[in-house]
């Protein structure tokens, strides 16, 4: 089967009431570890934004950093690590952001972008939107240009786009929506 073919949903695991009540966890650990699931999202991903000019994907702590790092080398990229508190080492750029569960803060190296950077941000999952748009900011504070935000899945039912469309009018791109 070609890759354009293979049925990404069908990778993905749903863990009813994972990690509280009432949240249905979208588990793409088995995607990850099946070799055609694995070439297959991070080429479709990277086949949309190819012509976009990307010079950095930035990709939040963790999963962000499974698929956004294949991205970025893929499109020849560099990969900037979006990383929660106390995890980089030297002076960093801050953001707060809420979760469907809870609320986190990310953090870019200060030195990490410059104005002339054209950025893609990349997740495995989009939800309430919090984390991209926490990204966005991050990257606005740098000078740099937005090229596109890249998922693997979108809970649809929580209207991320909506909320990603306040802060940016950039290409966001899924590819699997969950109505
Ligand atoms: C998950 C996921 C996204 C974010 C999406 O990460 O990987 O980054 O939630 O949710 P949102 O659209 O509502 O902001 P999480 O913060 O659970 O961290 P992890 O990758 O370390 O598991
Ligand atoms: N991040 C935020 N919401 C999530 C969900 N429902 N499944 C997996 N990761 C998530």
């Amino acid at each position: 089967m070609s890759n354009s073919q293979l049925d990404l949903e069908s990778l993905i695991v749903d863990i009813p009431d994972y990690p509280e009540p009432g949240v249905v966890f979208k588990d793409i650990t088995p995607l990850l570890g099946d070799p055609q699931g694995l070439a297959a999202a991070v080429d479709r991903i990277a086949e949309h934004f190819k012509d976009a000019g990307v010079t950095k994907v930035v990709g939040a702590e963790a999963r962000g950093f499974m698929v956004g790092a294949p991205v970025a080398y893929k499109l020849g990229a560099g990969f900037v690590p979006a990383r929660k508190p106390g995890k980089l080492p030297r002076e960093v750029v801050c953001e707060t952001y809420a979760l469907e569960y809870g609320t986190d803060e990310l953090q870019i190296h200060a030195d990490a972008l410059t104005p002339d950077d054209v950025v893609l941000l990349v997740d495995d999952l989009v939800a309430t939107g919090g984390t991209a748009v926490a990204q966005v900011k991050l990257v606005e504070k740098f000078g740099a240009r937005m090229a596109g935000l890249g998922f693997l899945m979108e809970l649809e039912f929580l209207h991320p786009r909506e909320v990603i469309a306040q802060a940016t009018d950039a290409d966001m791109f899924s590819l699997v929506q969950v109505k």
